[in-house]
């Protein structure tokens, strides 16, 4: 008896101290493995056990914590417990982030603060949301955290045009990413892209506007491609993948027999060429008629217009022997007036030329941008920004473009639904591609930043989702 306690008491200290620390080790490590293994089950098993990731936030207060991904090539994805990675990519998707991303690219919410204010977690308005959604305003409301965002994995959808793919492009960090878009007065309902696909089975979606609409456009693609199982039985009818250069393009998807289409036609009426009294050629808008492709478009099922930020360039604002109407080049006209023209043009056109019994029409309203320290043309930026405005009270005036646009709406005798984007836009200067519109490679010092598109999954992501509601609603 005595020479056990003598044994023990024999063991120098240190060496106890480390043969007790390794039982704990292997404790915890027990412990920690087999938390792992069952966290991984559910993650394999998501329908099986019904424990969706939003009752453990709702529960918890807190982002749900989804096991960490290992790379296939070795390289490490993200190993943060802290944090919440969001999405699981798939396989595919997966080695496209190991091998072209950074370590710390990889669905991290790099700003802990970002999910710690009360006003972007999703419980502060959880409470507001059970309104009717029939009644509901939807572009009255805030953007919250989102553990099932963004509806499609980074940097996989084909979909994505170069300039908006932030996170190809390098961009760290992802915040931006994460959040949805919560009416006060109401849920909307999830875009679930198969749903939606459903909706349009046998029938064209076309978006006809500038390169926001081709945006919004790509960011539906993605959405609506992701959800399905045989990715390749969704394709651009010509075999383009380069969305920039041309005026139309439609993708079809073969299993719904439908095509998701976008024309581009950046003010909606037709641009002109005349030859001057001195023989010279001038460029001109004729306010007056309606741009050519839209005879192309005009027995769609959905159309998406929009016009706005092309009557904001230099040619459209200073107006000099640029308008032209009735044969009529006016020396000088305000923006604002022949934005009134040709939306005038453009409302007759539809009233005309669309049945609203077949064809549902849609006009997307004005995006905000964020140029801080100079306009789009002379070096203003948006890089750094890695939160959306916080203050409910911050709010730009309303665009006097918009109030002309809703003023020719009112007096339409087709019922066209308005998304109503630029508040919601307002708060999201942390959205934009800025310096990640290009490769890192790329980029040149002092290039031109962007910050009146969007990153893609980001913010046109919501206005899809708006445009399912309004579509599944009918108003
Ligand atoms: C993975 O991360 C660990 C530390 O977090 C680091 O020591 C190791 O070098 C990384 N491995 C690779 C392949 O990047
Ligand atoms: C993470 O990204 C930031 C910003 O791009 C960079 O400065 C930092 O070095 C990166 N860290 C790692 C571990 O790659
Ligand atoms: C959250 O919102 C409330 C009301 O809109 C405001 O009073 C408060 O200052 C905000 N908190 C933060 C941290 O922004
Ligand atoms: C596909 O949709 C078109 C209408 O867009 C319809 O005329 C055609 O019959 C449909 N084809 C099939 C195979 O359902
Ligand atoms: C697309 O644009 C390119 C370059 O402008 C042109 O060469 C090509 O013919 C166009 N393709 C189609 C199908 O219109
Ligand atoms: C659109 O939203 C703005 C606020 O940004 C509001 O002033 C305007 O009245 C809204 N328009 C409609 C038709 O609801």
């Amino acid at each position: 008896m005595a020479s056990s306690k003598n044994l023990l008491k024999d063991v120098p200290k240190p060496l106890f101290q480390s043969f007790m620390f390794g039982i704990a080790t292997c404790f915890t490590s027990c412990l920690l493995l087999a938390l792992f293994s069952f966290i991984i089950f559910l993650g394999r098993n998501p329908q099986s056990l019904m424990l969706s990731p939003r009752v453990l936030t709702d529960a918890a207060g807190s982002p749900p914590f989804i096991p960490s991904n290992t790379c296939e090539n070795g390289k490490n994805a993200t190993k943060d417990l802290n944090s919440s990675p969001t999405f699981l990519p798939s396989a595919t998707s997966l080695n496209t982030h190991c091998t072209t991303a950074p370590n710390n690219h990889s669905g991290v919410i790099q700003d802990p603060n970002l999910l710690k204010n009360k006003n972007w977690s999703i419980g502060s308005w959880v409470e507001g949301g059970h309104g009717d959604l029939a009644s509901c305003d939807l572009f009255d409301g805030r953007w919250v955290a989102d553990d099932l965002s963004p509806s499609y994995p980074p940097a996989t959808c084909p979909f994505v045009d170069n300039a908006f793919d932030c996170f190809g492009n390098g961009r760290a960090d992802l915040n931006y990413m994460k959040l949805r878009w919560q009416p006060k007065g109401c849920r909307i309902p999830r875009l679930e892209g198969k749903r939606m696909l459903e909706l349009l089975r046998g029938k064209r979606l076309v978006f006809a506007g500038d390169s926001l609409n081709r945006n919004m456009w790509e960011s539906l693609l993605c959405i609506l491609r992701n959800s399905l199982r045989s990715k390749q039985r969704v394709f651009e009818i010509a075999g383009r993948t380069e969305f920039r250069t041309n005026n139309s393009f439609a993708v079809r998807f073969i299993d719904y027999n439908c095509s998701v289409e976008f024309f581009r036609s950046p003010f909606l009426v037709q641009p002109w060429a005349r030859v001057d009294a001195n023989g010279q050629r001038r460029e001109t808008l004729r306010l007056d008629l309606i741009e050519e492709s839209s005879s192309k478009f005009q027995n769609a099922d959905v159309i998406v217009f929009n016009s706005g930020h092309w009557w904001t360039h230099e040619k459209t604002s200073r107006g000099k022997n640029y308008y032209e109407e009735d044969g009529h080049v006016y020396p000088q006209l305000s923006a604002a007036e022949a934005y009134r023209k040709a939306m005038r043009t453009w409302a007759r056109w539809v009233d005309t030329h669309i049945d609203s019994k077949q064809t549902r029409v849609f006009f997307r309203g004005y995006s905000s941008s964020h140029f801080s320290g100079g306009q789009w043309s002379s070096g203003g930026t948006c890089n750094g920004e890695t939160l959306p405005i916080a203050n409910d009270k911050h709010g730009a005036k309303y665009p006097a473009l918009m109030q002309i646009l809703e003023s020719v709406i009112e007096e339409m005798r087709t019922p066209v639904l308005y998304l109503n984007i630029t508040r919601m836009t307002d708060y999201r200067k942390d959205a934009h591609p800025s310096v990640y519109r290009q490769p890192m490679a790329q980029r040149k010092t002092g290039a031109l930043q962007d910050c009146s598109h969007w990153c893609l999954p980001g913010v046109p992501d919501a206005w899809n989702e708006l445009l399912y509601a309004m579509l599944l609603r009918g108003s």
